[in-house]
């Protein structure tokens, strides 16, 4: 079959690389791509936020399914749309991409089915803000209500940093996105994130990870996109998987099929682990970057096999084929990141990596100019390796970032601290 990727990020080169290796597929397209999915597939430079120019390629190249990779397609419509012209897609149509387009919605959604989450309240006025905050003190969590590139959201351990984020996102520093605010509880314990493939009716867990949020070692310095990550996560032990599938996962799909808004594709649930009891930070309604780097190094090919089930309702005859091994990515990324940094600095080295079952180095913002590969973005590659224990697959990733030649790069040095400490 002829299959479209959506987007161009380390998480769509991972996608890209799982669907190469089953033979279903006989021809890829990724879209935008980058320096790595050009590799293995064909880029096509459209823009996937316009459902015109999607809908074109996939008429001109007879594809037969696609994959949407980020949230901002989903949150448009994209899926809606190329499902009314008759094409088989992968992920959840705008209203149920909800979930992740608007925290309040979330609660709201947690609320009426009884998920275990943060308490909350929703505000558009920051003096009612500010005198919430009264009853509450701090530890506590301000979040812009809309999507905010994962900047929307922060944690503050005083009353005046939790009055200052109010002011900021309610003075506009977010645009629409931040035109109310959710005002949450502050939840203590260890995160981790479950991935959960629905089809509308069905469920089936296809794997955890953990990620690492902050830019420096020992989680420290400001969020990003993420820095590295590994899978399964041990606090994810079978008893908090039964938990979040049973308490949060299938009550949330019960009540958006009860609305009529039926959730297909892959939902990421952020968790809170504190004593064994899973709560529910955020959903995501797509795959995580670079968690997605990790759970396709795990799935292999299957991975097609799993999300075109889903795509056409048949989860129910479904299951996992799982090694049991562990995977971990690092991130590269430029100098200054997540601030600002300079784009077009050459990276060498990486002909000499190995690529197999074991080693990937997933590609994220990367370029080719004038034969040479150059940094076009802030998470620039993915080292990402697969051992039969966390510490082999750590060994492995660590060594592929050790010979990569891009002094204009920086990296964690200590992911998987918590799994390995
Ligand atoms: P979100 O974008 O909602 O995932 O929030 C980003 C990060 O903020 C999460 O991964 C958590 O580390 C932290 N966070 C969000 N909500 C809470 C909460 N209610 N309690 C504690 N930490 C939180
Ligand atoms: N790595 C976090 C996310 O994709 O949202």
């Amino acid at each position: 079959m002829n299959i479209l990727i959506l987007g161009g990020g380390g998480r769509e080169h991972a996608l890209a690389w799982a669907v190469m290796q089953n033979p279903k597929c006989d021809r890829l397209i990724v879209a935008p791509g980058n320096a790595g999915t050009a590799q293995i597939a064909e880029c096509s430079d459209i823009d996937i936020l316009n459902p015109v120019e999607i809908l074109g390629i996939c008429e001109e190249n007879s594809i037969d399914f696609i994959i949407v990779g980020p949230e901002a397609p989903l949150a448009a419509g994209v899926v809606d749309i190329l499902k009314d012209a008759g094409f088989l897609i992968f992920g959840p149509g705008s209203q149920a991409a909800k979930l992740e387009s608007s925290k309040t919605f979330t609660k709201e959604i947690c609320d009426a089915c009884g998920a275990p989450t943060a308490g909350w309240a929703r505000f558009e006025d920051a003096a009612e803000a500010r005198a919430y905050l009264d009853r509450t003190g701090a530890p506590i969590v301000v979040k812009a209500d809309g999507l905010a590139a994962g900047k929307g959201v922060v944690v503050a351990m005083t009353r005046a940093e939790a009055e200052a984020a109010i002011d900021d996102m309610l003075g506009g520093a977010f645009g629409a996105a931040g035109a109310s605010v959710v005002i949450e509880e502050f939840m203590e314990g260890e995160e981790a994130s479950l991935f959960v493939l629905c089809d509308g009716t069905d469920v089936l867990p296809i794997g955890t990870a953990q990620d690492h949020k902050r830019v420096g070692d020992g989680d420290t310095g400001p969020n990003t996109g993420g820095m590295g990550a590994y899978s399964p996560a041990p606090v994810m032990t079978d008893a908090v998987l039964e938990a979040a599938m049973e308490r949060i996962v299938k009550p949330t799909v019960a009540e958006m099929a009860r609305r009529g808004t039926p959730y297909t594709g892959v939902l990421y649930a952020g968790l809170m682990i504190a004593d064994g009891e899973p709560r529910l930070v955020e959903y995501n309604v797509r795959f995580g970057d670079p968690e997605a780097q990790v759970l396709m190094m795990r799935l292999g090919g299957q991975a097609l096999d799993l999300m075109l089930a889903c795509a056409e309702g048949r989860l129910a005859e479904m299951s996992v084929n799982w090694a049991d091994d562990h995977a971990m990515t690092v991130v590269l990324a430029a100098e200054g990141y997540p601030g600002s940094y300079v784009k077009g600095t050459e990276i060498r080295g990486l002909d000499a990596l190995p690529e197999d079952a074991f080693h990937m180095m997933f590609h994220a913002g990367t370029a080719m100019s004038d034969g040479r590969l150059v940094a076009n973005g802030g998470r620039v590659l993915n080292a990402t390796a697969r051992g039969a224990t966390l510490r082999e697959a750590r060994d492995r990733a660590y060594e592929m970032v050790k010979a990569v030649d891009w002094p204009d790069g920086i990296y964690r040095s200590d992911i998987g601290w918590r799994a390995l400490d």
